[in-house]
């Protein structure tokens, strides 16, 4: 007999044969065992999805307790020494690395749709000059809907791509138009004289010069960072992307529903928290105050950049990040805040409370300090997460629309509010 679980309920002694296929049962199966037929069927109670499978998917591969971390079967340590981001995004998308053709009809098609409509600068002017940069993207990724209502004919798979292009082409010029909007400074269009990280970094920092060039340490750096940032299974924000999207909308308001959600201080809002923590922390003399203060904080202060879901081992990203950071430095100089931070991890995971709960560095710890040190400001280090982890983002959401399995995206719930009770005038009520 095939493997199974024998469930027997104890109500009324019946005995169930629940189906065990790649190591999990469905859910749907428990719904046979009633005690009667008033009875809606055994669920399961699992609030925050700590153990329930929301999809089968082949695009990214975590093993948490050994701190592996694959995309489409490439560790991602090889994929950060010898690709590039749009390659990797390409493998995200179709399950296969590149050729040099592929990549050369890829990255033109990215070139070609980076420009923004005008209207959208027009859109953004509305903003206020302190407006948070995640609130801006969220907010003109959801504009792009209405510029693009084609995007509503999901099915097609040609129409699909289009705007895929569209929005991993389009990210990097929203981010810098963000930026230099509140600086009030001239927007720089998109250039196809650079790379996909190159063009990013020359549309933020580009002033009066006549040929601007790209440090291409800062630009490979910043590469690399986005290859560790694609795509990292069933997060919160790829969770949204996945739920908004079961419900057909278009793939902008999905992102936009997916960059939202990202933008949390427990999720890709910790890069920005890090630093804001390290800053509070300012000497390493503080350190041993502060994670006294975050033991007895009870969950209330964190540690930001540390602890995860999943990894219950070092993430396999911040180790990348760590070694990336002396490569930044020798061109940007030394940012005094990686010390704090190597301090902290030191004395972190020599400690109880942090070894005892398997608590790491995750990949906002050092990110930051990189993103710092190339001055981008400290609210902007989500809008850097956001930009590479469209690609993970658009890769998943086809893979919801190809998926026979796949439904609108509906979780139940125990109700235990009050049963009917009648409406008492408002006059009479206490
Ligand atoms: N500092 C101090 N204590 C922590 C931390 C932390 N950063 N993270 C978890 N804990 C404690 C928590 O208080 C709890 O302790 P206890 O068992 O005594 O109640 C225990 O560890 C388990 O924590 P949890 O909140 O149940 O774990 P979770 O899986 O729900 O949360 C997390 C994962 C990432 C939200 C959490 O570790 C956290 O808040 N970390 C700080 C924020 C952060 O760095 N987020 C970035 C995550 S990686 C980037 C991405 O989003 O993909």
């Amino acid at each position: 007999m095939a493997d199974h679980l024998s469930i027997t309920d104890s109500r009324n002694g019946k005995v169930y044969e629940v189906p065990i296929q790649d190591g999990t049962i469905k859910a749907m199966d428990l719904r046979q065992i009633k005690t009667g037929p008033e009875d809606f069927g055994l669920m399961t109670y699992d609030p925050a999805f700590m153990n329930t499978a929301s999809c089968k998917s082949t695009i990214t591969y975590i093993d948490g307790d050994k701190g592996i971390l694959r995309y489409r079967g490439y560790p991602i340590e090889q994929l950060a020494e010898k690709s590039s981001y749009l390659e990797v995004a390409y493998l995200l998308l179709n399950g296969e690395l590149p050729t040099e053709g592929q990549l050369k009809d890829f990255t033109s098609w990215t070139v070609r749709h980076s420009m923004l409509h005008e209207n959208i600068k027009k859109f953004m002017e509305g903003f206020n000059h302190d407006a948070h940069p995640m609130g801006m993207l969220v907010s003109t990724v959801a504009a792009l809907s209405t510029f693009y209502p084609d995007a509503k004919q999901i099915h097609d798979p040609d129409v699909r791509r289009r705007q895929i292009y569209r929005l991993i082409a389009k990210m990097p010029t929203i981010g810098a138009y963000g930026y230099r909007h509140r600086l009030g400074l001239p927007y720089v269009y998109p250039s196809e004289e650079f790379s996909y990280t190159g063009n990013f970094l020359a549309m933020m920092y580009k002033r009066l010069e006549k040929d601007y060039k790209v440090n291409p340490v800062l630009e490979r750096a910043l590469d690399i960072l986005f290859i560790l940032h694609a795509d990292h299974e069933q997060n919160c924000g790829t969770n949204a992307m996945r739920s908004i999207g079961s419900s057909y909308a278009d793939p902008y308001v999905s992102c936009a529903g997916a960059a939202a959600a990202l933008y949390g201080p427990l999720h890709g809002g910790a890069n920005e928290q890090v630093l804001t923590m390290l800053r509070e922390i300012g000497s390493k003399e503080k350190i041993p105050a502060f994670i006294k203060d975050v033991k007895e904080g009870h969950g209330e202060k964190r540690l930001m950049g540390f602890g995860h879901r999943v990894y219950k081992n070092y993430d396999p990203r911040a180790k990348i990040i760590k070694q990336t950071a002396e490569q930044v430095f020798s061109v940007t100089g030394r940012n005094p805040l990686l010390d704090i931070a190597i301090e902290l991890e030191r004395i972190a995971l020599e400690d109880e409370y942090f070894v005892k709960r398997k608590l790491y560095p995750n990949v906002d710890f050092y990110s930051g300090i990189i993103y710092q040190a190339m001055g981008f400001p400290t609210d902007a280090f989500t809008v850097l997460f956001a930009i590479p982890r469209t690609s993970g983002w658009l890769a998943q959401w086809e893979e919801l629309l190809q998926d026979s399995d796949q439904k609108i995206a509906r979780p139940r719930q125990i109700y235990l509010g009050h049963q009917t009770r009648d409406v008492v005038p408002i006059g009479q009520r206490h």
